[in-house]
């Protein structure tokens, strides 16, 4: 393949009426008319710091988990950061075609599965996108054989991956987003025993009281057992309308993840678009609440080098 120059992500200037109010707690009394979506960062609540890890968790389908990797991946990269996003989930029409990997011409195609198999390093499982400073490692449907192939150490596989890259010298990329399958299967472990963070996106009107139980637990075990370190970032309300059932959800979850920042991220139809059109709703619509919401979003999770 030729090298084609890669696009730009643009800085976003929205007028500061577009932008969600900051708290550090909620008012539970004010009026539904006079309510508006605002942004909780708890007093307890720690900003991450390059370089970073993320993993991007719910193993309830459809929560915005993909949507959330690829923006807050275009955000951080619009505000200079090197970022790498790590496909660790085996649907096909998922994050691999939305960033489309830039694969060279000869040689091989390595995945996310290859690196579970010892067949490669991480870094030879990257390739750059067609956006400047996003770099992916793709996954395809052959992913879901590293669940019943079990490969020697797979939990840690991940980790392991990222300690060698970071034994070199200074870490390739300042942000790694671990986009996660809707399953708290062996992959979904492997990204967050590898991960600083989680960041758990959850929909508006799909909330599964159940499912979130789950991975509270997993979040938990994970924590004991494999990976101290792991922590809950941020919860990302995801479709996000204004309803009563949106300001309880916001209550339950600041009172399951009380160190965690919770961020509404509005309904845009233009989050549904920009997969089609390859590209992050930032680079398609950048206008749009949703490339503003996760822009906020951001900023708040990690925050850039020249901000405040
Ligand atoms: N803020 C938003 N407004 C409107 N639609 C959204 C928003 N965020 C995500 N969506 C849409 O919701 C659907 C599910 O989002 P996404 O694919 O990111 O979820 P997911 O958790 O990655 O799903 P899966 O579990 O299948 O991997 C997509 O069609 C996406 O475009
Ligand atoms: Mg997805």
């Amino acid at each position: 393949m030729t090298e084609s120059p890669r696009t730009a992500l643009p800085s976003l200037h929205s007028p500061p009426g577009d932008r969600l109010e900051i708290v550090t707690a909620w008012n539970a009394d004010t009026p539904y008319q006079a309510w508006r979506p605002q942004i909780l960062v708890p007093p307890t609540f720690r900003p991450g710091l390059a370089p970073r890890v993320f993993a991007v968790v719910n193993q309830k389908g459809g929560a915005g988990k993909t949507t959330s990797a690829v923006e807050l991946a275009a955000a951080w990269a619009a505000a200079g950061y090197r970022v790498r996003v790590i496909d660790a989930d085996h649907q096909e029409a998922a994050l691999s075609v939305w960033l489309v990997p830039q694969y060279p011409d000869e040689g091989p195609r390595h995945s996310l599965r290859s690196v579970f198999m010892d067949e490669c390093t991480l870094a030879e499982a990257t390739y750059p996108t067609r956006f400047a400073g996003v770099d992916v490692v793709p996954s395809g449907l052959d992913l879901v054989r590293v669940e019943y192939e079990r490969p020697i150490g797979a939990e840690r596989a991940l980790a392991a991956a990222l300690e060698e890259e970071a034994e070199g010298g200074t870490p390739p990329y300042d942000v790694t987003l671990i986009d996660g399958a809707p399953s708290l299967g062996l992959v979904t472990v492997a990204a967050l025993a590898a991960s600083d963070e989680v960041l758990v996106p959850i929909k508006v009107g799909g909330l599964d009281m159940h499912g979130m139980r789950s991975l509270h637990r997993t979040i938990r075990s994970v924590q004991r057992k494999v990976n101290a370190k792991l922590r809950v970032g941020a919860v990302l309300l995801t479709a996000w309308d204004k309803s009563d059932f949106a300001r309880q959800l916001a209550a339950k979850v600041s009172e399951d993840y009380p160190d965690a920042a919770v961020i509404p991220i509005r309904r845009s139809v233009r989050a549904a678009e920009a997969p089609i059109a390859e590209e992050p709703v930032r680079a398609y619509a950048p206008k749009s609440t949703a490339a503003g919401d996760y822009d906020q979003a951001a900023r708040v999770i990690l925050p850039g080098r020249t901000a405040a």
